[in-house]
């Protein structure tokens, strides 16, 4: 058995030369490691705030160049209206105590998803950062807010609809760029497809997070609840990755 800081000599090691461009996270997990410490729902997205912070930093040493977490869901105005509220709290404590640290490590903040519903606050502080970030060019932190894939899809289908009514695209000429163009993941440019999709806390599902973008990713499924996930936890998770073969529907790997 050896502990964390003694690693076997056959242990894979992290290939700096080969980190995934695009890690996407679903941070799941967050109520059952609360609900394990006879804590609120609440305290368990508090301690995830925390991590976001810890795995922004990591991620960003690693070398990764988009991280994409999964934040608010289209579907998460379900819950409780006491927990929403928290929950639309959370971006701006996150902003108002990490900007500086962001700048300090040179992370762009991105959002994809309809932040027009979020609260007038939540909206200041998510502006905010991402124009006090917006000349920031390394990794690029990228929040799911309120964001859902078939929303995402559907806004896309209909602006590209429109265009082909009002006589500026023949319906032929559509491509899979043209979708890709369209998606709220477009503002990532040759990054905006995830090569490693990680969901926390066990469970096995893409709910509803950037379907058309995975076409081609890796997945990870880990048992960690989002709070206790780490900078650790990424760094097996990229070694896991780099376990794997991508052939994109080919023979060769990649
Ligand atoms: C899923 O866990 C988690 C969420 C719906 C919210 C995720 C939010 C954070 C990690 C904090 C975000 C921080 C910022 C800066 C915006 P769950 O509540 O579904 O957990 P459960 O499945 O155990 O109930």
């Amino acid at each position: 058995m050896f502990n964390k800081n003694h690693q076997a000599a056959d242990e894979p090691q992290l290939d700096m030369s080969r980190i995934p461009a695009h890690v996407a996270i679903i941070m799941d997990g967050n109520g059952r490691w609360a609900q394990a410490r006879h804590l609120p729902r609440v305290a368990g997205h508090k301690q995830g705030m925390q991590t976001v912070k810890k795995v922004t930093i990591a991620a960003s040493d690693m070398g990764v160049k988009v991280l994409s977490l999964y934040a608010f869901s289209t579907e998460n105005w379900k819950r409780p209206e006491s927990e929403v509220s928290y929950l639309m709290d959370l971006p701006i404590r996150f902003f108002n105590t990490f900007v500086p640290d962001l700048v300090k490590h040179n992370v762009k903040v991105t959002v994809m998803g309809d932040i027009t519903r979020l609260p007038e606050k939540t909206q200041t502080a998510v502006n905010d950062a991402m124009a006090d970030t917006k000349d920031c060019d390394g990794m690029i932190l990228n929040f799911a807010l309120n964001y859902g894939a078939r929303d995402e899809i559907k806004r896309a289908v209909q602006t590209i609809a429109q265009q082909a009514a009002a006589g500026e695209l023949d319906p032929a000429s559509i491509t899979e760029d043209t979708i890709s163009g369209h998606l709220m993941s477009a503002q990532l440019g040759e990054f905006a497809d995830p090569d490693l999709l990680i969901r926390t806390s066990g469970e096995e599902r893409i709910s509803n997070f950037m379907l058309w973008q995975i076409a081609y990713s890796e997945l990870l499924f880990v048992p960690e609840h989002w709070p206790d996930f780490d900078g650790e936890t990424l760094k097996r998770c990229l070694i896991d990755f780099q376990g794997r073969h991508r052939r994109f529907g080919g023979l060769v790997n990649k």
